[in-house]
């Protein structure tokens, strides 16, 4: 019973294993599931806490008994805990891009931000950029939903944004030479954040640094939000050195493969 881990459907080049078994004293499992898995290992309970991820973060909410603040707000979970069958809800998505914001100093407060993409990942942090006061959130994607706009129309009519974030997929290894949009119209630019971590440095995050924009990758987000998944998991407090060790030794991991 005493089960912790990740469930989602391909997690063939997941890194949680190796970043929670540096967090705590603990066995961290990496459970591929299909759909019909899925349901059946909700409705069984048989674990202690897990994280949830693509593409499960909304569909398991029907499992839980309770849902923090964090998790009704984003409309999202990717942290379940198991305190006597009794399944609660949280998403630390939201608290680890925060966490990513804050230790680089990038204030979204009365700034215009375009984020690039409208899937999963993109909620969590839609979220906390309202919740920072953004003047304005334009949203681009490939496919249309509701509020997005296309890329071009992006590049041609929102020119003026200051923060770029990406939580699309593209630009992920082995795909390294594709990349979004490009930078070269945003003439008022001083951050951009990039979700991705392998590569360390994406073809966006390179032009940024070509341009001498401060630029981040995901890397420090996902090990952020995998330490505040551990401390619901251990009801504990791990403090943030820990996310820098981790951060130091995965980077110099990754950058290793990228040669
Ligand atoms: P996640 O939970 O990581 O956000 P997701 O929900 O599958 O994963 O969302 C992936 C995002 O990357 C979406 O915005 C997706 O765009 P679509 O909604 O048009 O599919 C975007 N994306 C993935 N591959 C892409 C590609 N080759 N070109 C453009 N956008 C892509």
């Amino acid at each position: 019973m005493k089960r912790y881990g990740l469930i989602g459907e391909h997690l063939g080049h997941s890194y949680s294993k190796v970043i929670h078994e540096q967090l705590a004293d603990y066995t961290y499992d990496l459970i591929p599931l299909s759909n019909e898995e899925f349901h059946h290992f909700m409705s069984a309970k048989e674990f202690a806490a897990i994280n949830v991820t693509i593409p499960y973060k909304c569909e398991v909410m029907e499992y839980l008994d309770r849902l923090d603040e964090s998790a009704a707000h984003v409309g999202a979970v990717n942290t379940i805990v198991n305190q006597e069958g009794v399944l609660t809800g949280y998403n630390t998505d939201y608290s680890g891009f925060l966490y990513t914001l804050n230790k680089h100093q990038i204030t979204i407060k009365d700034k215009k931000v375009l984020v690039l993409g409208y899937g999963g990942a993109s909620r969590a942090i839609l979220a906390v950029l309202k919740d920072l006061g953004a003047k304005e959130i334009v949203v681009a994607n490939r496919t249309q939903k509701d509020i997005t706009i296309t890329y071009q129309e992006a590049m041609e009519c929102h020119a003026d944004a200051s923060v770029i974030i990406n939580t699309t997929s593209v630009g992920m290894f082995p795909n390294v030479d594709a990349t979004p949009i490009s930078l070269a119209p945003f003439a008022d630019l001083t951050a951009v954040v990039d979700i991705i971590y392998n590569p360390t440095t994406t073809k966006l995050l390179k032009e940024a640094k070509d341009r001498n924009i401060l630029g981040v990758n995901g890397l420090e987000m996902l090990i952020a939000q995998a330490k505040d998944a551990c401390q619901f998991f251990l009801d504990t407090k791990i403090a943030d050195e820990a996310i820098d060790q981790i951060l130091d030794s995965l980077t110099a991991e990754l950058n290793k493969k990228d040669k």
